[in-house]
């Protein structure tokens, strides 16, 4: 299975930062020979999805095509958004819906971050019916679970991600093929605190066993990424865990030099 390194921008960028971002990851990629080994995408903040896809893009645009104003060169970064409105259209003020984001090239959407859940309100209810848009939309869902540290203390992680995953698992059974899904411990996110390989890797292969039983071409397709600070010392091990399959990164996909090493690891 080939691996996805994505990036979690989260509320950062700016038009002149993210120009130089990009331009640092596609030089980056270009000199470690310009084909990565794994999948590689940004999710950033919606106001920046113009921008991104002619960065991405044009690049790799010989001067013909550019004059032509033709967009049909694939990039090696993908884009992605970090939510998607559960609705196709209509009275949903400040909502963005899949056909929006497919307007502006977006491949992947994230959906049910811990931070969505714990500041928005969203519920696996919620997260089921996003992930659903987006799979119609031909977007394809980062689905995100995890536990709280006191959920882990307790002893409720194993019980905690299931619950979360039977809701989308639930909802989308036939296409659950379609979706990624990110382990991401809440308590590891954001905090320098990270899963041990061995810790990331138990609870990677109760979510691998749940999607297996829950549809037979999951076990082929569906990639497992890991999140929460995953970094560039310490992405070789956990992606060297046999059910992690990427990972999603948020503090260090914001550092051209550190999201490069990730991708580099994910090849080895
Ligand atoms: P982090 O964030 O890498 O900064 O811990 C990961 C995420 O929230 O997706």
């Amino acid at each position: 299975m080939k691996k996805l390194i994505a990036g979690n921008w989260k509320m950062n960028g700016s038009l002149v930062a993210n120009e130089l971002l990009v331009s640092e990851l596609l030089a980056g990629i270009k000199l470690a020979g310009g084909a990565p080994a794994c999948d590689v995408a940004v999710c950033v903040p919606t106001p920046y999805l113009a921008q991104l896809t002619g960065l991405i893009n044009r690049p790799f645009l010989s001067q013909k095509d550019d004059i032509a104003g033709k967009n049909t060169a694939r990039s090696a970064i993908e884009l992605g958004a970090q939510d998607i409105s559960a609705q196709a259209s209509g009275a949903y003020t400040g909502e963005v819906s899949g056909g929006m984001l497919k307007d502006f090239g977006v491949r992947y959407a994230i959906v049910g971050h811990s931070e969505r859940r714990a500041y928005h309100g969203e519920s696996s209810q919620t997260v089921a019916l996003k992930t659903k848009a987006a799979l119609a939309a031909g977007i394809t869902p980062i689905v995100c679970v995890g536990e709280t540290l006191a959920e882990r203390e307790a002893g409720q992680t194993e019980a905690v991600v299931k619950r979360q995953l039977a809701a989308v698992i639930h909802d989308n059974g036939h296409c659950i093929s379609e979706i990624v899904v990110a382990y991401e411990p809440v308590w590891a996110i954001g905090t320098g605190k990270t899963a041990t390989p061995e810790q990331a890797q138990q609870v990677h292969a109760v979510l691998r066993a749940q999607l297996n039983a829950a549809s037979s071409a999951a076990k082929q397709r569906v990639r497992i990424l890991y999140g929460g600070s995953m970094n560039a010392q310490n992405a070789k091990e956990l992606l060297a865990q046999p059910d992690i399959d990427g990972g999603l990164i948020g503090g260090a996909s914001l550092k051209a030099a550190d999201f490069l090493k990730i991708i580099a690891a994910a090849g080895e």
